[in-house]
């Protein structure tokens, strides 16, 4: 049985204030569900990971950051290794955003750096992948998804694959209002999980955690949730809003 999973990536957006408010309310309003029947996780800026991980010690609800550097220390001005965000309290580590593969403009081949990374690190990488809408427009997102998972997970053997998270997110959808239609979702994630399947064998394609994102709202997470493959969501602008987030989490329950 997969435990559902809901994660809130704030992006960059709230400051010192809000954001542990936001987390405040988070954890107040989501006792019953997270911890024991869905992980739950917020992913807040960088400089304020240490407050929110503060305002979350005594919940059940888990730090993520949104980024992280694929070298351990050293000469790298500006970025942020795993063991800093171990330190700070994080347990997961976004890899791959398709704003970071977009408007960054990271690679395939870093990105695989910064999983393997992140696991080396002891963090928990959610590996996201996507087609933009011209990609599927030529039919081409099977290819891209796949891609951007042999890519991805290059050179990660069974044991490394049980850290991680596979979060698909069209690029399409995010941040525009337009969601996936739960089939469109389920197409994909049901591809994903075959992939996994050739890749790794059935029980590791069985066990690992497949996260939709792109537009979720309370409105379409309980459809959402309701397929098949899709194990948990992946929320932008909805989980900056406390009550959005925690009726996103109640429909993952
Ligand atoms: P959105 O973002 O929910 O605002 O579309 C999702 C994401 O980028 O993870």
């Amino acid at each position: 049985m997969r435990k559902p999973f809901v994660a809130g990536n704030w992006k960059m957006n709230t400051d010192s204030q809000t954001g542990v408010q936001l987390a405040e309310r988070i954890a107040a309003g989501s006792v019953e569900a997270a911890g024991r029947t869905v992980t739950v996780a917020v992913c807040p800026p960088f400089v304020y990971l240490q407050a929110v991980t503060r305002a979350l010690a005594s919940s059940s609800i888990a730090v993520g950051a949104q980024d992280m550097y694929s070298e351990p220390d050293g000469a790298f001005t500006g970025e942020i290794s795993s063991s800093m965000l171990k330190d700070v309290g994080c347990t997961y580590c976004l890899c791959g955003h398709s704003e970071r593969r977009h408007v960054i403009g990271e690679t395939d081949e870093l990105i695989n750096k910064k999983v393997t990374a992140a696991i080396n690190g002891g963090l928990l990488p959610i590996l996201c992948v996507g087609e933009l809408l011209s990609e599927r427009e030529a039919s081409r997102t099977n290819d891209v998804v796949t891609r951007q998972l042999e890519e991805g997970l290059a050179a990660l053997g069974d044991e490394k694959l049980s850290a991680v998270t596979i979060a698909y997110e069209p690029v399409w959808a995010i941040g525009t209002g337009i969601t996936a239609t739960p089939d469109q979702a389920q197409e994909v994630h049901d591809f994903i999980r075959k992939l996994i399947g050739r890749m790794y064998g059935d029980q590791l394609a069985a066990e690992i955690r497949i996260l939709y994102g792109g537009s979720v709202k309370p409105g379409n997470a309980a459809e959402l949730m309701g397929c098949e493959d899709i194990d948990g969501l992946l929320v932008g602008g909805a989980s900056l809003k406390g009550d959005d987030f925690l009726a996103i989490i109640q429909a993952a329950v």
